[in-house]
């Protein structure tokens, strides 16, 4: 078993954890944080998509041990004394989502990538959320989301 500490969504946690868990496990698992999903489990789709250390990050590609000493947050860490964050409130404006199995994945993603690009070019947008997959294909509803954080006309 590995001793493990980290920050999840603020607050610091310390876990025992087998080596072969993946960090997505830990987080629905242990810590019942269900919103980053499992889909492909390989890598590919995203849904999983949390940040680490701010960084969008495939949970079902991080063992957990590598997580620990790290700062995580998830789509529960987002909302705010009831209020949900910008980017929330986005793509629940704009309908950005149909069954909602990727919409934590593309929320996070889109978080991370407008911390660090909060002007950024269509394109840019583009190539940032294209990490993580729609199988309901609501991609324009995405972009209108994320134009309307922007003002870029996506
Ligand atoms: S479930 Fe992690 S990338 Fe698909
Ligand atoms: S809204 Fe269903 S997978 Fe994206």
């Amino acid at each position: 078993m590995l001793e493990l500490e980290f920050t999840v969504n603020g607050s610091p946690r310390k876990i025992e954890s087998e080596a072969r868990l993946t960090l997505l496990e830990i987080l629905r698992e242990t810590f019942m944080l269900t919103g980053a999903k499992e889909a492909c489990g390989v890598g590919e789709c995203g849904n999983c998509m949390v940040l680490i250390d701010g960084v969008a990050t495939p949970s079902c590609l991080v063992l957990a041990g590598d997580a620990g000493g790290t700062a995580i947050e998830t789509i529960e860490g987002l909302a705010s004394d009831g209020e949900l964050d910008p980017v929330q409130r986005a793509f629940v404006d704009a309908g950005a989502f149909q069954c909602g199995f990727c919409t934590p994945g593309m929320v996070m993603t889109a978080k991370a990538f407008l911390r660090d690009n909060p002007d950024p070019e269509p394109e840019a947008v583009k190539q940032a959320l294209s990490g993580v997959l729609c199988r309901c294909g609501t991609y324009s509803r995405i972009m209108r989301a994320i134009d309307q954080l922007t003002g870029r006309g996506i």
